[in-house]
């Protein structure tokens, strides 16, 4: 392994500003590419992030074969995830990629085949893991606090005016947003999942022109049922990004806000009509190397390609929380249940 990793970064949007300060305050890498369609926001980033030696053009196949990098970073539109991912592995490049991994399952399990083809690292930004009270609560239910958990129900309503492509987009709140929620609910359940059935609506007042709303029944493993309510034109009370959760074990409940709210009552004592219970704090853990968002993904990513450890989101595991957004579309389009494979 080269002690300074070459890196390309394909996608300058908006995206690409979060990693590439990130890059810049990671020693022994170094951006040797910036790619984009509009070579003005490849250029833009060469000079916002002073990168002077770094070749930059609107072809990344032509940037891969003249400076040979060990890693892409993909921070490119959804569509031309699986291009990007492809041809980058295909030159023997690790890949972190922008979530979603893919726009399709089909093109999802392409891109899974090929990093194991190519026996390199493949994995997908899934921030919202990476924040330190997600963690706490995570390893609050792995402890069994609430005993073993048997339901899972969270609601996100956020009246969001972005005003761009996802006014227009379909299925918008499942593609863009319900993956970072599907894939928490994986992470606090550690279940995989197996069923769904998904309803969606554009409300009366939406100002989205396809659906906003969306509410799903996920089965997951371990006899788990998960529930989901959200809507991205919600108009007041807006939970947070995060989304409110309600954990339900067998010996108690918990509550998370996904913020600094979080509750937890277990049973004291049984025998009356209602038990006694008692409550739980949510307790202070170790989360060093696992929280920060973009910049501890990426982190972890670059430890991995050092060391050769897995990427907590290695692409044949994120391929599951994929599964659940398109279940979800599938279901929500044919109107009924689908097995999530
Ligand atoms: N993790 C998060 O919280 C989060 C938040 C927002 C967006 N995202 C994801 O990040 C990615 C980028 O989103 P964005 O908001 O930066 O979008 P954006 O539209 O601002 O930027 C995308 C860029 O990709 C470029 N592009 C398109 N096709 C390309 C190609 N073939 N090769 C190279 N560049 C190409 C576009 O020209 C554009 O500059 C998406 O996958 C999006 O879902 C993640």
């Amino acid at each position: 392994m080269p002690e300074t990793l070459k890196i390309v970064l394909a996608g300058c949007g908006g995206m690409s500003a979060a990693w590439l300060k990130t890059a810049q305050d990671i020693p022994g890498i170094n951006i040797v590419g910036l790619v984009d369609i509009k070579l003005d926001a490849a250029r833009k980033r060469k000079e916002e992030f002073a990168l002077s030696d770094a070749l930059i053009d609107t072809d990344l196949n032509s940037v891969l074969d003249a400076t040979r990098p060990d890693i892409v970073f993909d921070c490119a539109v959804p569509e031309v995830h699986v291009d990007i991912t492809l041809n980058a592995l295909a030159r023997g490049c690790h890949v972190l990629g922008e979530k979603p991994l893919a726009d399709s399952m089909d093109n999802a399990r392409r891109m899974v085949e090929a990093a194991q083809h190519a026996q390199r690292l493949f994995a997908v930004i899934q921030n919202r893991r990476y924040i330190e009270s997600a963690r706490r609560v995570q390893y609050f239910l792995a402890q069994r606090h609430i005993g073993k958990l048997t339901t899972i129900n969270c609601d996100f309503y956020i009246g969001a005016h972005f005003g761009g492509f996802r006014d227009h987009m379909k299925h918008a709140l499942l593609l863009d947003m319900a993956i970072h929620t599907f894939d928490a609910a994986r992470f606090f359940s550690g279940a995989d999942p197996l069923s769904v059935y998904c309803r969606e609506w554009n409300p009366a007042g939406s100002w989205y022109d396809h659906d906003a709303s969306a509410v799903a029944i996920f089965e997951l493993s371990n006899d788990i049922v998960y529930t989901y309510r959200g809507s991205w034109c919600a108009e007041g009370l807006n939970t947070t990004w995060e989304c409110d959760w309600r954990f339900i074990g067998d010996r108690g409940s918990a509550t998370w806000d996904g913020d600094v709210n979080f509750q937890a009552q277990v049973v004291a004592r049984t025998g009356e009509f209602f038990s006694k219970h008692r409550a739980v704090a949510l307790p202070e853990i170790d989360t060093t190397g696992k929280t920060g968002g973009h910049d501890g993904l990426i982190r972890e990513f670059i430890h991995c390609v050092r060391t050769g450890a897995t990427p907590e989101t290695i692409c044949t595991d994120n391929i599951k929380s994929l599964s659940m957004v398109f279940g979800a579309i599938e279901s929500a389009e044919t109107g009924h249940p689908v097995t999530i494979l």
